[in-house]
């Protein structure tokens, strides 16, 4: 019988040329690197979801990422065409997981030139696994593609476009698309990036596919991108031609596998285990309306990927901090949707049990840290659980919730404001933000003490000083901005009880003078005792205020605003927090080195003067 989940996809047509069984996820991996390795391409393993050389971005989120040296023009000991399945996270569309096409956690698959093949050779081989019978065997009769229009930095993709056609892809179903759509890179301010030319695929009922092309259309899904880094941004915003012609391409390995059998993603053999043994867990049947489907959607999505974070050989544990936040993040939004089905025992760990079952032949990490990745999904959750519960009843009595409400859920039940906030925007309740932001100034004295901890979700491991020390990279950061220019941007940040480490992008070993004159801004803004504050700002408006930070990191997104934090007038960043409330209590700092990293990038270390 067909799991529920077939019959609620956004496709119900199967795709596949071969259709007597599910085809496995396995089997699309295998053929893809087969397919890869028979056109001359090296097989790589899967890099870590830890970023090791690429302070630009918290989680691999893209095969390219660990190659980027060799877009460049380093020598790939692969040689010169590599592939792979690279384990990805993207928390940037963590509010969508839940419907048919979003994941956490994903598996993309890829091939790379390194100055080898171009654009002719990339676009026929992509279209013959996409299309010939003993790959993919999809009909090409509903593909339908879109090419780099061109504007004022790079020309128009006739390369492309010519190369579709020649294929016998019709004129109407190559959409010429501007730079917000048919362009990829770089992931900072500067680096490799170029035109890409995307496929799509038709979900609706093959009698209906439309003649022409329109990415509007959901029924149209996006299986696969061929990016061609051709240039290189520099920080001038200008765009290089690159002394080396790369391709780098991405393919969603789930969707792909749920396109083939003609259902979602939550269907396919990697993800339908996980969601019966949450049904089985919950006693909630999948498929028994939207809100509950919804649940165990992101039940499974959430703990999946927090079984592959765990579960890393360079794996974070829970906290406060970058990698770490958002793990917290995704295993405690996992507990709060189990309540939601009305569930109320420990499931962390019994569903991450099955997500490792069933991952380890292929990524046997999972395995082997499976007393890891056990331990801290318990411990996480008795931490968050209890508190919760009695967090919920609390918010049940409420009929509005105000800034002082919202403040005695934090402090009494370690409710995480977006928790409110999510809970609010559900009950149509809203939030006085400066209500609750002069609530929070006011007790904030009692909850650093507080077993609560300081802010967002009860961190008690969150130490003073390491939040004096994150005050301090604000600084930091603006006073290097004003010493060096305006192409200062962060790119790395890791801190201790003991010092902060500040990553930024920068081309030359800065002078005695530079380092003493940034020493001394942050410390005379230190002296003035600026109060620090934050607000919720669109993105757009965010950007408008001249903050700065990387926009990239939505895991601090609430719907759809962002935190940006003020230090007085003087610096204004997109940020999560914690924060101290007025700089004076950071004391001083001593910047104890300056050292590089890796190609234009610099690092700072210092300390509080104690
Ligand atoms: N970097 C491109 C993407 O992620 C292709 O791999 O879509």
């Amino acid at each position: 019988m067909l799991h529920p989940a077939k019959r609620r996809g956004f496709a119900f047509y199967n795709a596949c040329l071969y259709d007597l069984n599910m085809v496995s996820t396995s089997e699309i991996r295998n053929k893809y690197l087969e397919f890869f390795k028979s056109k001359g391409h090296t097989i790589i393993p899967s890099a870590s979801l830890i970023p090791e050389n690429d302070p630009t971005v918290l989680f691999t989120t893209a095969g390219m990422h660990p190659l980027v040296p060799y877009f460049l023009g380093e020598t790939h000991p692969g040689g010169s065409r590599v592939t792979s399945a690279q384990k990805c996270i993207r928390t940037g569309d963590i509010d969508e997981v839940g419907d048919v096409t979003h994941l956490t956690f994903f598996e993309m698959l890829g091939n790379w030139s390194f100055g080898d093949y171009f654009k002719n050779e990339a676009i026929e081989m992509s279209f013959e696994f996409l299309t010939q019978k003993e790959w993919l065997g999809l009909d090409s009769r509903l593909i339908a593609v879109s090419v780099f229009q061109g504007d004022e930095d790079a020309p128009f993709d006739d390369e492309a476009f010519e190369k579709w056609k020649s294929l016998g892809i019709p004129e109407q179903r190559i959409a010429k698309l501007p730079k917000k759509n048919n362009w990829w890179g770089p992931a900072g301010e500067t680096g490799p990036c170029g035109p890409d030319t995307e496929m799509f695929f038709w979900t609706g009922n093959p009698g209906e596919v439309p003649e022409s092309f329109n990415d509007d259309n959901p029924l149209w899904v996006e299986i696969w991108n061929d990016v061609f880094m051709q240039y290189f941004k520099n920080t001038e915003g200008t765009f290089e031609p690159l002394k080396q012609k790369n391709v780098d391409t991405g393919m969603g390995l789930e969707r792909v596998v749920a396109i083939l059998n003609g259902v979602d993603v939550y269907a396919i053999d990697t993800f339908a285990p996980v969601i019966q043994k949450i049904e089985l867990l919950t006693g909630k049947k999948y498929g028994d309306g939207d809100v509950d489907t919804r649940s165990i959607r992101i039940i499974a999505d959430h703990i999946r990927a927090a079984t592959f974070i765990l579960g890393d050989n360079r794996g974070m544990a829970p906290s406060n901090i970058g990698q770490g936040y958002v793990l917290r993040r995704i295993i405690r939004r996992a507990i709060r949707y189990a309540k939601l089905l009305g569930f109320h025992k420990e499931f962390t760990a019994e569903t991450a049990e099955v997500v490792i079952e069933m991952c380890s032949d292929v990524y046997p990490e999972l395995k082997n840290n499976k007393d890891v990745i056990i331990n801290e999904l318990s411990a996480e959750e008795k931490k968050f659980s209890a508190a919760l519960d009695k967090g919920l009843k609390e918010f049940g009595k409420l009929t509005s919730v105000d800034g002082k409400s919202a403040f005695d859920l934090y402090q009494s039940y370690g409710f995480p404001i977006e928790l409110t906030e999510e809970l609010s925007l559900e009950r149509g309740f809203v939030i006085d933000k400066k209500l609750f932001e002069e609530e929070f100034k006011k007790h904030q004295d009692l909850s650093r003490t507080s077993s609560a901890g300081v802010f967002k979700g009860g961190l008690a491991d969150n130490s003073v000083e390491v939040t004096k020390y994150h005050t301090t990279t604000h600084l930091l950061h603006q006073a290097l901005r004003d010493v060096l220019g305006p192409h200062v941007e962060q790119r790395g940040s890791n801190l201790t009880a003991e010092r902060l480490r500040f990553d930024f992008s920068h081309n030359a070993k800065m002078t005695d003078e530079e380092i003493k004159n940034v020493e001394r801004i942050v410390n005379e803004n230190i002296k003035k005792d600026l109060p620090v504050s934050f607000e919720m700002l669109s993105i757009e408006d965010a950007k408008k205020s001249g903050a700065i930070g990387l926009f990239e990191e939505k895991y601090e997104k609430l719907g759809n605003k962002i935190k940006v934090y003020s230090i007085g007038d003087y610096s204004k960043e997109i940020c999560g927090g914690p924060h101290v409330e007025h700089t004076g209590e950071i004391g001083g700092i001593t910047i104890q080195k300056e050292e590089a990293v890796s190609a234009g990038v610099r690092r700072i270390r210092a300390v509080l003067n104690s």
